[in-house]
């Protein structure tokens, strides 16, 4: 039915862009979007015959060693066109090139499902591994993807992409965030754990990258913008040929790629869309238009993650950080446990109830960079920092006060008064308090490491151990795959709205590593099994001040967690926990490089206070 809605729709959409070009208005660029969408629709129908030949593969019996050439061809093109699917289509992406893992179908009518994984990641681990019976699943994978892409195809025929309002910036807003993609996500391996394809990946999406600019030629030039267009040219082609000199996915040096190749081409195509005068959408996101790269310290859109702040309530915030009313005995404040001398943390493995009778149940975390998140607590409880700061207050074990109650006191307090006279117009209730400081909360960042300055400029600013430790972070390390940067944390990108959780199999004690914590993780919030001992992906920024880690405090140095990694988490240490997300492998790393990816760690301690 809708298909037969969207053909007229697309015949409409062509005679009107048909029409534009005879007035001669937007000629050229009419023209530019029209070859950028028939290269799109090349790269679709290459990456359709791509899966085909995969499936006759299979059919014809080729067992799963000689499956690998025909697959890896298969993810290059669809690399090649993956700047638009993901941009145009992002819920298809997730099912074309989701990660393999079970999901949940959220609805707020329905209760919460799981939701098995498909597409290129679950086809790559059975050719991979496969095992006895796997090869039934292989073909029902291949079909899966056939079909998808077949109604891709047929929609990408009606619709054109025009159906996003603005056709050039919407190519030029995905060409940006390819590249921001390839930087966090690409380049790590995030979606080829198994073959770490990366290499070839990514010239494959550059590739298209530069004929997309190509496209382009006619509109610089009549915008006396020729330089430019060769500018952009030149670095595509120069990040290219930088690519064919990395040998594999562990020697490849990814921060001289970033830093010499990635930040000038998105420093580029941002001045581009300024220069060629195409307008955002009016909508809010997560990064901000303006930003030039990754690292930019302007990277993040205040807007989305931190609105309606000011100095007035950041101020009154920081105040009631710090005092001690809030505690039913008055005897702690937030800064008890947050303190300014331990990243924000407590230095302790956990601290104590308000009592002083129990241990609270998990380690207390570093409030750096808090902000850019949009789940908080250990077990992604609640999605708003005010409901965060109202129920740290009401917890009988950690403060035990009734906001409500003490927001009534506040206001003889004459210090106070002022305060929210200034922040509030003298509202004081809950809600404005807690406001304030959530506002406080969202002002602690911490983006001006030793790791960032070098990145913006200041080359003298790390040792070749940090700079090889990065390499080993964002690759034969894999931390990029799950801590991603520029914060290092869960914050899925390229849209930057959610925060992953993953399962390690965290030990209850160091000294007996094969004994699970029994902490159920997320699975308390939502009851899902696939969220048992799940726990959320923390920022490793300032972590050299953080000690002791994870959500139980059970390692005491930086040196213990990465032995842990190395030996493959839970499932390398004997737990048998079939759910873990992260590879129960060993990564190989020799000593020198757990020692330098240590000495990166710690080359983003930046706490300014
Ligand atoms: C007794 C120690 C203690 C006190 C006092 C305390 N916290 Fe915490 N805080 C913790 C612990 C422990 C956690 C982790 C709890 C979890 O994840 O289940 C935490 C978590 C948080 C988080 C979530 C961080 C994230 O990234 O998810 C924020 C924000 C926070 N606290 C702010 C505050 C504020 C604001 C106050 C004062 C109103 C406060 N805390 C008082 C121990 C404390
Ligand atoms: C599969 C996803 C995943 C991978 C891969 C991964 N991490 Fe983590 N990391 C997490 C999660 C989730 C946590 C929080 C776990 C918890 O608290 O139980 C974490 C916690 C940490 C912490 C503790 C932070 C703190 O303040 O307590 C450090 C340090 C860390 N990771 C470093 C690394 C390094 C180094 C690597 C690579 C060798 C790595 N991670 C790989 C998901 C991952």
């Amino acid at each position: 039915m809708i298909k037969y809605f969207l053909l007229p729709l697309g015949t409409f959409l062509f005679i009107l862009i048909g029409s534009y070009t005879r007035k001669g208005k937007t000629d050229n660029e009419t023209g530019a979007a029209l070859k950028v969408n028939q290269l799109y629709q090349q790269q679709l129908d290459e990456f359709y015959t791509s899966i085909l030949f995969l499936d006759s593969c299979i059919r014809h019996d080729m067992i799963e060693e000689e499956l690998k050439e025909p697959f890896l061809h298969m993810r290059e093109v669809f690399k090649s066109c993956e700047f638009l699917l993901v941009y145009l289509e992002s819920d298809e992406a997730r099912r074309i090139n989701g990660a393999n893992i079970t999901t949940n179908h959220y609805h707020h009518m329905t209760p919460m499902e799981e939701k098995p994984p498909h597409g290129l990641q679950v086809i790559e681990d059975l050719i991979y591994n496969p095992e006895e019976g796997t090869r039934d699943e292989l073909q029902k994978e291949v079909a899966l993807l056939k079909a998808l892409i077949a109604l891709t195809i047929e929609r990408n025929k009606a619709e054109f992409i025009i159906h996003a309002k603005d056709y050039n910036i919407t190519i030029w807003d995905a060409v940006r965030l390819e590249l921001f993609r390839i930087e966090s996500m690409g380049i790590t391996g995030f979606d080829v754990p198994e073959s770490q394809n990366s290499l070839p990946e990514t010239v494959a999406a550059l590739n298209t990258l530069r004929q997309v600019v190509a496209c382009y030629e006619q509109v610089f030039r009549k915008a006396k913008l020729k330089s430019r267009y060769e500018e952009g040219i030149t670095l595509l082609d120069a990040a290219s040929t930088f690519l064919d000199t990395q040998q594999d996915f562990n020697t490849f040096d990814r921060l001289s790629f970033m830093t010499d190749y990635l930040h000038p081409l998105s420093k580029w195509s941002t001045e581009c869309i300024s220069k060629l005068g195409y307008i955002y959408p009016v909508n809010v996101r997560p990064l901000n238009n303006e930003a030039t790269y990754l690292f930019d310290s302007l990277i993040f859109n205040s807007a989305f993650f931190a609105p309606d702040m000011t100095p007035e309530k950041i101020e009154l915030g920081k105040k009631l950080f710090n005092d001690p009313i809030f505690s039913s005995d008055g005897t702690r404040s937030c800064a008890t446990c947050h303190r300014s001398d331990k990243g924000l943390a407590d230095g302790l493995v956990k601290n104590q109830s308000l009592d002083g009778k129990q241990l609270l149940e998990r380690n207390t975390p570093s409030l750096w960079n808090v902000a850019y998140q949009t789940k908080f607590f250990y077990d992604s409880k609640v999605k708003r920092l005010e409901m965060q700061v109202l129920d740290v207050i009401h917890n009988p074990l950690e403060m035990g006060g009734d906001v409500a109650v003490i927001s009534g006191q506040l206001m003889n307090i004459p210090e106070y008064a002022a305060l929210f006279n200034t922040a509030y117009n003298g509202t004081v209730n809950k809600s404005t308090t807690a406001n304030a400081i959530a506002s406080y909360l969202r002002s602690l960042k911490s983006f001006n490491s030793r790791f960032d300055r070098y990145i913006r400029g200041e080359r003298e600013l790390l040792t070749a151990s940090e700079k090889n430790g990065f390499n080993i972070f964002s690759g034969k390390g894999k931390c990029a795959t799950c801590h991603f940067a520029p914060m290092f944390n869960g914050l899925l990108p390229p849209h930057y709205k959610d925060n992953e959780s993953e399962i390690l199999g965290v030990p209850a004690h160091a000294s007996t590593p094969s004994v699970l914590d029994k902490d159920p993780g997320k699975y308390a919030t939502t009851k899902l099994e696939l969220h048992k001992y799940s726990f959320k992906t923390v920022s490793i920024r300032n972590v050299e001040l953080t000690a002791p880690y994870m959500h139980n405090g059970v390692f005491q140095t930086l040196e213990e967690v990465v032995e842990f990694y190395e030996k493959g988490g839970g499932i390398g240490h004997g737990i048998s926990l079939e759910s873990q997300t992260l590879p129960g492998s060993k990564l190989k790393l020799t000593e020198q490089e757990k020692k330098d990816l240590i000495s990166f760690m710690k080359s983003l301690t930046d706490s300014p206070e």
